[in-house]
């Protein structure tokens, strides 16, 4: 069965990135629903990394054939752009990819995780082939050419006194409201989430007029653990009562929340992932916050590093001039995953019956055991796909801004297919909210057609 609503409120909707670090099963491959291709992830079949461990680039004093392509003069810009916002000292990432002697030994691994498309994190296809995304973390054809060729040759230096600046981060400008979250010391829930904790705090923003978020700046206060968050509205005072309940009878800030934000009458308001200090709605749009209410902030740590104390904020900014967007969500909850398939597929198809809208935004979500989403939208004339995740990885859900807006009016046949990796299950494996549950749905910040 699948739903599909334009719903201003009264969504209970889930979301949720979990798992721990290296324990993610590679890729499957096969079944109706997949869309990528086989390959697996270095972590777990050590191809393309040797044994595990980094590879080096052959002889150290062999830096490079002459007049080929340099670490300052070509490398290091597409490293600037592409991954220094997580690789630094005291960034997300667990390395710095700057020094030219941090990057040179690991070229092999380097060349690996960008061609496989592993690095940076992107896991929605932007060749082209299916939509563009607005500050899509994706390197051209000839950005991966470059740094293959500069391994190839012998990675040479070049003139490292001339390294490139990283380029500096967006700001968010206006400051119109602040969620000041709780010091909150995370810790682990083996033996499910053995790295991870996720945490739901409900934190007022201060706006008692409420208006339209249009951008919002995460400023973590343990960079290295803070994986992902999801912003949530509290639509209704008996939403706002249980937020505050769940609360109350957890022990500690807050209280734990894998799915959802453990209420009903919610909605995304945003997400946040590491490498993005400043999450904008595409240009002149927003969505609305209810007036002098809390939002439910959830939290995913990862504590593969080990457990800070943290003080994560979030300035918010309002526009009461942007217009709003409406969520449209589809859903395929009939989910009926057999246990041990590397490569199940599950599909479903809905005709719309809302008014026409422009998709601007697609959220797609799966849980842990989802591997490949793709969504296409039929109308009497043509078939436009709408979503291609040849690489879900519950780690890196983000919020995809597309460059052009895609058009939805009512009729048109919305195509959902997601496929699984249901490999070590030992029972079958179902729609639900909770961690061993599965999902398969996106969700579409939209406006209507002008
Ligand atoms: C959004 C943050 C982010 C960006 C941007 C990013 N990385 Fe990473 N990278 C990580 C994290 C986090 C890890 C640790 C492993 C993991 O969690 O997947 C990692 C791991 C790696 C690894 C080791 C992979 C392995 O398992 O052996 C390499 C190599 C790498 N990154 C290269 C790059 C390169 C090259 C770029 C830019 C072209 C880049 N990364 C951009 C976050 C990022």
């Amino acid at each position: 069965m699948l739903r599909a609503a334009i719903l201003g409120s009264g969504v209970g909707f889930v979301v949720a990135c979990g798992g721990g670090t290296a324990a993610d099963p590679g890729e499957s491959s096969g079944g109706p629903a997949m869309t990528g291709g086989t390959e697996a992830s270095p972590a777990t079949t050590g191809e393309s990394t040797g044994t595990g461990e980094l590879p080096g680039t052959g002889d150290p004093d062999d830096t490079g054939t002459p007049g080929g392509p340099t670490y300052a003069e070509d490398v290091a810009p597409i490293l600037a752009t592409h991954c220094w916002g997580c690789h630094v000292e005291g960034g997300f990432a667990p390395f710095s990819l700057v020094d030219y002697d941090d990057v040179a030994p690991i070229g092999n691994a380097i060349v690996a995780e960008t061609a496989g498309r592993r690095m940076p994190p992107w896991p929605i296809d932007s060749t082209g082939a299916c939509q563009n995304f607005a500050d899509a973390r994706w390197l051209t054809d000839d950005e991966l050419a470059t740094i293959a060729a500069w391994v190839d040759a012998g990675s040479a230096p070049g003139d490292l006194a001339a390294l490139p600046e990283p380029p500096a981060p967006p700001t968010l400008g206006e400051i119109d409201g602040t969620l000041v979250l709780p010091t909150y010391t995370p810790s682990a829930e083996p033996p499910e989430h053995p790295f991870d904790d996720y945490r739901c705090f409900v934190v007022d923003p201060g706006l008692a007029e409420g208006g339209t978020l249009v951008a919002f700046e995460v400023r973590p206060g343990v960079v290295e653990q803070a994986h992902h968050i999801v912003l949530f509205s509290l639509d209704s005072d008996a939403a706002v009562q249980q937020a505050l309940a769940n609360d109350a009878q957890s022990d500690g800030p807050g209280y734990r929340c894998f799915g959802d934000a453990g209420v009903s009458d919610t909605r995304i308001v945003g997400a946040w992932t590491p490498g993005v200090p400043v999450v904008r709605f595409p240009t002149g749009t927003g969505v609305a916050l209810p007036p002098a209410a809390p939002l439910v902030v959830q939290m995913h740590y990862n504590l593969a590093g080990g457990a800070q104390a943290d003080d994560t904020a979030i300035d918010l900014q309002i526009d009461p001039t942007a217009a709003h967007l409406e969520s449209v969500i589809f859903v395929d909850a009939d989910l009926a995953i057999p246990p041990g398939v590397a490569g199940h597929g599950e599909q479903s198809v809905t005709t719309y019956d809302g008014a026409p809208v422009d998709l601007l935004a697609v959220f797609p979500h799966m849980h842990q055991i989802g591997r490949t989403m793709h969504v296409e939208i039929a109308s009497a004339a043509n078939t436009t796909c709408a979503a291609d995740v040849p690489r879900y990885e519950f780690h890196w859900q983000e919020l995809y801004s597309y460059t052009e807006g895609v058009r939805l009016l009512p009729g048109d046949e919305v195509t959902l297919r997601c496929g699984y990796d249901s490999t070590g299950r030992e029972v079958p494996t179902t729609w639900g909210e909770g961690s061993g549950d599965e999902m398969c749905a996106v969700v579409f910040f939209a406006r209507p057609v002008q």
